[in-house]
């Protein structure tokens, strides 16, 4: 199959074929989610949650992205490769650009940052100097402590605005992805119908470009909280490669997510 690149994601969003997405941190899940049909790995700072224990994303280190950035490149899957730049690590452009750097060395493709209007400096530097960018907006979890907790963002007229205003900041600053979490479905909707770049949901609703999920929460191996746009794909499965197969199909049909899994 023909490797999925940045530009390949927005011939699929132009063409309507949804992106599956999912995060992945190591070398054999890599090779499982690439043979699945997965489109993006995304070594997400949910590593924090998932395999360290934390119970924020604040902890994760650049380091600790760029570590499992190789282990996953080693499998050299046809999915793009997307890492997480870690909270602290893109407070200046040239910062950001440096951190980057470092991840794009240990295989990323794109880099994530979190972010809206403030950042577009940052992002303009990165995309000048070929680091493609996604950004991720609405509930950032790397503002826990700044929002008092996670919470659905952009519920109110003035807050679905700062949405709106923060994705056309990201894509006209050159970013070449928009990732909403946890906005309710018709602002969702209302930013995917305004930007022409693909945009991704996680608690965002059935009409972005496509959709992502935290590897072991759509396996029912995460043992916290499992928020609402959460889904156990292993449900009636009987392989974990079944499992991601079925969320690659419910994304690609628009079965998934349901309203149930949304705001
Ligand atoms: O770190 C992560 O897994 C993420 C996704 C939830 C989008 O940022
Ligand atoms: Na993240």
């Amino acid at each position: 199959r023909q490797a999925i690149t940045v530009p390949k994601l927005q011939t699929m969003r132009d063409a309507g074929e949804k992106i599956a997405m999912l995060t992945c941190y190591d070398a054999s899940f890599a090779s499982l989610l690439d043979r699945a049909g997965v489109d993006v790995l995304l070594i997400g700072d949910s590593l924090g949650n998932v395999l360290q224990g934390q119970t924020t994303t604040l902890p994760v280190s650049l380091d600790d992205i760029a570590y499992h950035t190789a282990c996953v490149a080693r499998a050299q899957p046809r999915a793009l490769i997307a890492a997480d730049l870690p909270f602290g690590t893109y407070g200046t452009p040239a910062e950001a650009f440096a951190s980057s750097v470092k991840l794009m060395r240990a295989g990323a493709q794109m880099v994530k940052l979190e972010g809206g209007e403030w950042l577009a400096d940052t992002v303009r530097f990165l995309v000048e100097r070929s680091v493609p960018v996604c950004a991720h907006v609405g509930l950032t979890p790397q503002s826990v402590h700044a929002f008092g907790g996670f919470k659905v963002q952009g519920k109110t007229e003035a807050g679905a605005n700062q949405l709106m205003r923060d994705a056309l900041a990201m894509q006209n600053a050159g970013a070449q992805m928009v990732l909403m979490e946890a906005v309710p479905t018709l602002v969702a909707t209302d930013v995917t119908k305004q930007l022409r770049v693909p945009t991704i949901g996680i608690g965002a609703g059935l009409e972005c470009s496509g959709q992502v999920l935290v590897l072991h929460d759509m396996l029912g191996i995460f043992p916290g909280k499992r928020p609402r746009f959460v889904k156990d794909f292993m449900q009636g499965q009987p392989s974990i490669f079944a499992a991601v197969e079925a969320y690659v199909r419910a994304v690609k049909d628009g079965s998934f997510p349901g309203p149930e899994h949304t705001f």
